[in-house]
């Protein structure tokens, strides 16, 4: 009898900053022959047949959708404010539900669907691993942060223990205390206490967001191996600091380019044509786009889960039209607090005519990809950062938090492709970096030294490189490990 096909079943965080680098990791491991079990929550599946549509949600024969609860009720919103009690109901309501799953496989004959190989499941989805153990399958987890984020929320333990987690005071967020410099983290020098992952600053020292971060970076190292979505010459000394504590580190980033190396090579366009937007993309834009002049348009979008304030969206807004750059901006319909006034506002709609498009999500690979976009006013998250790189498009930085603060440090200080915005934003400043950004020395620099971690990225994801033979290596040990 033939054997049967080695069967992987991919798990992501249900946000789109995770769903997306998961997406990218399934298609890559279909090509290489496995078959794909994607597990979305309950929630998130109703959600994408609103957004994507029942097309993307289909599959195919040997790429399923499987779906879990999150524990939370219905009406919850699943927005940012609710990241807490999403990860006190995953590890309950997420971990009955997906042990049923996989029992449901392990207990089936439907030969159509081959016994579980192994489980790849997001960084952040502890409890998965608890399953994965009862079943004794092996499990990798996909951490989606960029590698010198792994690495601050690794050192959380190391915050407590110093006593700067918790907070003795909510005003030290504000008073210089932030600024500390953390000399204490060999491959990060430089770093202040502001540029860690943010859910340190609380007074709370049972605080739900840090201990469910500082657990999951240690739960990782009970896993077969830990995948990164980032590439050894971007972040070397970082890895190598990551490296000591998990000996089984598989980088294999940008993901986004070595899925599109392996779909150019492919000709599997049902599944190239899966795509899980948790809001609906408005594909207009590119029309726009290709009557704009070579990097004249500045692209602003704020990812998936940040919120602002009207004050905030008001001053982005002055100082994107003073700039008098042309902008696409991408405004989430819950992007901001209560309502987005200013944008119906009469002045603001003659300047939006004039040289601005808002539309409420984008085809972002594609727009980033573009020629006429010369610079991307961004959150930071690092599917964001990263495709940008990948584009060479710099960036101008307004991290909001998570570990976008750590991105931002990297961006700006180490990698030289970005500027940051003061987080007490103000339309001046945005002027000023707008202008630097499309067209100033520093922005020219910054450029060109995109350009440079760009080619560095291709030769990392081709043929012998990095990430190429880190994946080729995450294969065989998806394959055979036991
Ligand atoms: C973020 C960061 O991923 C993460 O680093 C942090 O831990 C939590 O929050 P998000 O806000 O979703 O998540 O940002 P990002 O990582 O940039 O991911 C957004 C994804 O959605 C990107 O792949 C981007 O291409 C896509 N996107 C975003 C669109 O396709 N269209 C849009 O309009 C906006």
């Amino acid at each position: 009898m033939e054997p049967s096909r080695p069967h992987v079943v991919c798990v992501p965080l249900p946000a789109q900053g995770h769903i997306n680098p998961m997406l990218k990791l399934a298609k890559l491991l279909h090509h290489s022959g496995f078959f794909i079990t994607f597990v979305h929550t309950q929630f998130n599946f109703d959600r994408l047949l609103q957004s994507s549509g029942q097309n993307s949600l289909k599959g195919l024969p040997d790429f399923r959708f499987e779906t879990i609860s999150d524990g939370l009720p219905p009406e919850n919103q699943r927005g940012i404010m609710d990241l807490p009690d999403l990860c006190s109901a995953m590890p309950i309501g997420g971990l009955i539900s997906f042990r049923n799953l996989i029992a449901k496989f392990v207990s089936s004959e439907n030969e159509d669907v081959p016994p579980v190989t192994c489980i790849v499941s997001d960084g952040v989805m502890n409890f998965t691993l608890k399953v994965a153990q009862e079943f004794n399958i092996p499990e990798f987890m996909l951490y989606t942060p960029s590698g010198c984020g792994m690495l601050g929320y690794i050192n959380f333990d190391e915050l407590q223990k110093r006593g700067y987690f918790p907070l003795k005071d909510e005003k030290n967020v504000c008073d210089g205390y932030l600024e500390t410099e953390v000399d204490w983290i060999p491959a990060m020098r430089g770093v202040k206490l502001k540029d860690l992952p943010t859910f340190f600053r609380t007074t709370n020292s049972n605080d739900t967001m840090f201990n469910y971060n500082r657990e999951s970076v240690n739960n990782a190292m009970n896993a077969k191996g830990v995948i990164l979505n980032t590439f050894q010459e971007l972040e070397q000394e970082v890895l190598d600091a990551i490296k000591m504590k998990y000996p089984h580190l598989y980088p294999i980033g940008p993901l986004s380019m070595l899925h599109k190396k392996n779909s150019n090579s492919s000709s599997n366009n049902q599944l190239d044509s899966i795509d899980f937007n948790l809001w609906k993309e408005d594909v207009n834009c590119m029309n726009w786009l290709d009557k704009k002049d070579k990097g004249s348009v500045v692209y602003v979008n704020f990812g998936s889960l940040v919120i602002m304030t009207t004050k905030q969206l008001r001053e982005f807004a002055w100082g994107l039209a003073n700039s008098k750059y042309n902008f696409l901006w991408v405004i989430r319909p819950n992007l901001v607090d209560c309502g987005d006034e200013v944008i119906s506002n009469d002045e603001f709609m003659k300047e939006i005519e004039n040289r601005g498009l808002i539309l409420g999500w984008s085809p972002q690979e594609k727009v980033l990809s573009h020629s006429c976009i010369g610079g991307f006013l961004t959150h930071c998250g690092w599917n964001s950062t990263l495709e940008s790189i990948c584009e060479g498009v710099p960036l101008a930085c307004w991290p909001f938090f998570a570990e976008q603060q750590t991105n931002c440090f990297y961006a700006c200080n180490r990698w030289g492709v970005g500027i940051e915005i003061e987080s007490d934003v103000n339309r001046e400043q945005v002027e000023g970096l707008v202008k630097e950004l499309m067209k100033g020395e520093k922005g020219k620099e910054m450029r060109n030294k995109c350009l440079e971690l760009k080619r560095k990225a291709e030769a990392a994801t081709s043929i012998g490189g990095s990430s190429y033979n880190n994946y080729n290596s995450l294969v065989l040990k998806l394959k055979f490990e036991k």
